[in-house]
């Protein structure tokens, strides 16, 4: 069986940059028997999360649960400046780990407010990238926007500028901002879908129409997983969203000629190679 892993699986910048972050700050900081605290897991990959786990990172709901004079990692996806200063006061060193292209986002935002624009953020109104975007200003400029429904119930404004959430679809970018143009005269839009997103999302609709099972491996509460997935289904209907290696099951491969595999933003190469390795040894 031939097997072809898509480009630009795996691990993106922002990603590999908030794990280095996150595991500098428990080698200087178990020593010193201070606490490492994030607010929800560090990426949404339960295999990494349990490795970090181990070596003394806490996850937590609430920043309630946080003890003063900690030290708290602030996660790829960024978080509500309140929340920040919040912990600020409470004497908690802060480490940002917020991706650069999420910090772009959201300088964006803080930009169109300022210049009189009334703001939807496109993306899931419950993901923490979201809530950290849509925190930048005030709640009675922005509105966030997820499916072309939406905009049924969507006033019309004098002036909109749109951002969305880094890790969205093309697709849906350009299907809402259409729909927006009959809601104002004036549309200023910002693509701030990152170009990691936008790269690997290229691959896996490319590799997923030439392959006859395609694996996307990557945490099921993964948003950017879970998009790449759907887009594969789109060109593939035989398209499986596993977690890891053990989730795949022989019956799949029974009569594949050839078999895609792609991972998400959170999902480590080493995921990836190890489901390679399962389908190798398979005795089909
Ligand atoms: Fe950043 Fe894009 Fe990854 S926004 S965290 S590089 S998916």
């Amino acid at each position: 069986m031939d097997i072809e892993i898509a480009d630009n699986s795996g691990y993106c910048f922002g990603v590999k940059r908030a794990l280095k972050l996150a595991r500098k700050a428990l080698d200087e900081n178990n020593a010193r028997h201070k606490k490492v605290y994030t607010l929800g897991s560090i990426i949404h990959n339960p295999g990494v999360v349990q490795e970090l786990s181990e070596k003394g990172l806490m996850s937590v709901k609430d920043i309630k649960d946080i003890e003063e004079g900690s030290v708290f990692v602030v996660r790829s996806h960024g978080m509500p400046p309140a929340i920040l200063d919040e912990l600020k006061k409470k004497n908690n060193i802060i480490i940002d780990a917020t991706c650069p292209f999420v910090k772009k986002a959201h300088k964006r935002t803080k930009k169109l407010a300022a210049d009189g624009f009334h703001i939807v953020l496109i993306g899931d109104n419950d993901h923490p990238e979201v809530c950290g975007i849509r925190e930048q200003v005030d709640k009675s400029r922005i509105s966030v926007i997820n499916k072309i429904e939406d905009l049924a119930s969507f006033d019309s404004k004098a002036k909109i500028g749109v951002v969305v959430q880094t890790t969205q679809t093309m697709e849906k970018l350009k299907v809402i901002a259409c729909g927006l143009l009959d809601k104002t005269r004036e549309l200023y839009v910002v693509n701030t879908i990152c170009d990691t997103t936008k790269n690997r999302q290229d691959a896996v609709r490319e590799l997923s129409g030439r392959v006859d099972i395609m694996l996307v491996a990557g945490g099921k509460n993964s948003a950017n997983t879970t998009h790449l997935a759907d887009i594969s289904r789109q060109k593939n209907p035989n398209t499986f969203h596993i977690e890891n290696k053990d989730d795949l099951l022989e019956d799949w491969f029974k009569n594949a000629g050839k078999v895609g595999i792609s991972g998400g933003a959170s999902t480590p190469e080493e995921d990836i190679l190890a489901i390679r390795k399962k389908i190798e040894d398979m005795e089909l």
